[in-house]
């Protein structure tokens, strides 16, 4: 088949050793992708070059990129968000039977919107001591999400989605989440639709999360969810997601930060982005290498003998991905 440029952006911290982990699982798999790296940090910032790239491919494989803390830029991660309109953040998380957690019964899809809500970026302090955060949510946004999240869930055979909102106190923002999201719901009778809030919705996830199927949220609200369906599974480590825009672009990355405590040192867990690029392999419709990529990483982690240290074991990096192109040759190889 036709081979695909995809837009790489290894990022800072961790992000170089576990792109290059993804990529040498792509060529164990053969996969017919060939890598475009560019560099966005904070230095080039999204560079004239890097959206010529991401424009012309319409695809993209991004590790973390730090975020200043209180001060400094923008974040570069939601930078690239705005700039290619992707509009939808996609983040599935399911237990996985080779890393033992609470649950066994994980299987959630937060579906954030991506573009607006407190990520606006529009802050100021009017006066010293009194700051203001503005929260925008708009109809167009929330419906276009609402649709996203209904599809997302018809064409993935999933039964329900459940809207997730404070609307109890943010009568006018989340009220028009809410209404937006019910709207929508009425066309697609045969998924269930339900609403829950954002308080109750974390303590039925802690208590009994398989109650939880599409969850569709607010910007920050699916931020925050994000990364408590990623603590039932295991932690950050686990969990991939993809940034989808209009017109098959779409920016596929890890839930994680840049882990600077272990950067450069070989420990990193590259397996949320070889999750992503799993994710980014499936949107361009190349499932069997998808399949292959994924057996061979639930394999090693259900036989646990070679694992990275976040998830209790003891290998490196490198370790751990050679194991994985190991499995996929070797699965190539019976064919
Ligand atoms: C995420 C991250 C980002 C976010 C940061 C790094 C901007 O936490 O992808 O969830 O808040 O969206
Ligand atoms: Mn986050």
């Amino acid at each position: 088949s036709k081979i695909q440029r995809v837009t790489l952006i290894p990022g800072d911290g961790i992000g170089p050793e576990i792109a290059e982990s993804v990529k040498k699982v792509f060529s164990a798999v053969k996969a017919p992708i060939e890598w475009e790296t560019v560099v966005v940090d904070a230095n080039t910032g999204i560079s004239k070059e890097v959206i010529e790239s991401i424009k012309t491919n319409k695809i993209g494989l991004k590790g973390p990129i730090s975020t200043p803390i209180g001060t400094g830029h923008q974040s570069l991660n939601l930078g690239l968000r705005k700039t290619f309109n992707l509009y939808a953040n996609v983040r599935p998380c399911l237990s996985v039977p080779g890393h033992k957690t609470r649950y066994d019964d994980v299987n959630t899809v937060v579906i954030r919107e991506n573009t607006e809500g407190e990520y606006s970026g529009i802050e100021n302090q009017p006066v010293k001591g009194v700051a203001q955060s503005i929260k925008i949510i708009t109809k167009e946004a929330s419906t276009r999400i609402a649709n996203y999240a209904f599809q997302y869930a018809m064409a993935n055979g999933r039964k329900k989605v459940t809207c997730i909102h404070k609307a109890n106190i943010m009568k006018q923002s989340d009220g028009l989440f809410v209404k937006s999201c019910r709207e929508v719901s009425t066309r697609y009778p045969s998924v269930k639709y339900e609403e829950l809030t954002i308080d109750n919705n974390c303590m039925q996830l802690v208590l009994n999360p398989a109650q939880l199927d599409v969850m569709v949220l607010p910007n920050l609200y699916g931020d925050i969810v994000s990364d408590l369906c990623a603590g039932l599974i295991g932690g950050l480590g686990l969990t991939p997601s993809g940034n989808i825009g209009d017109h098959g672009t779409a920016i596929f990355e890890a839930v994680h930060g840049t882990a600077p405590d272990i950067a450069g040192k070989n420990l990193a867990n590259p397996t949320a982005l070889i999750l992503s690029s799993i994710m980014m392999l499936r949107h361009l419709g190349h499932f069997y290498e998808a399949s292959l990529i994924e057996n061979a990483v639930l394999n090693t982690l259900s036989e646990g003998k070679v694992k990275t240290k976040d998830l209790g074991g003891q290998s490196t990096c490198t370790e751990y991905t050679n194991e994985l192109v190991r499995k996929i040759t070797e699965s190539l190889n019976k064919k």
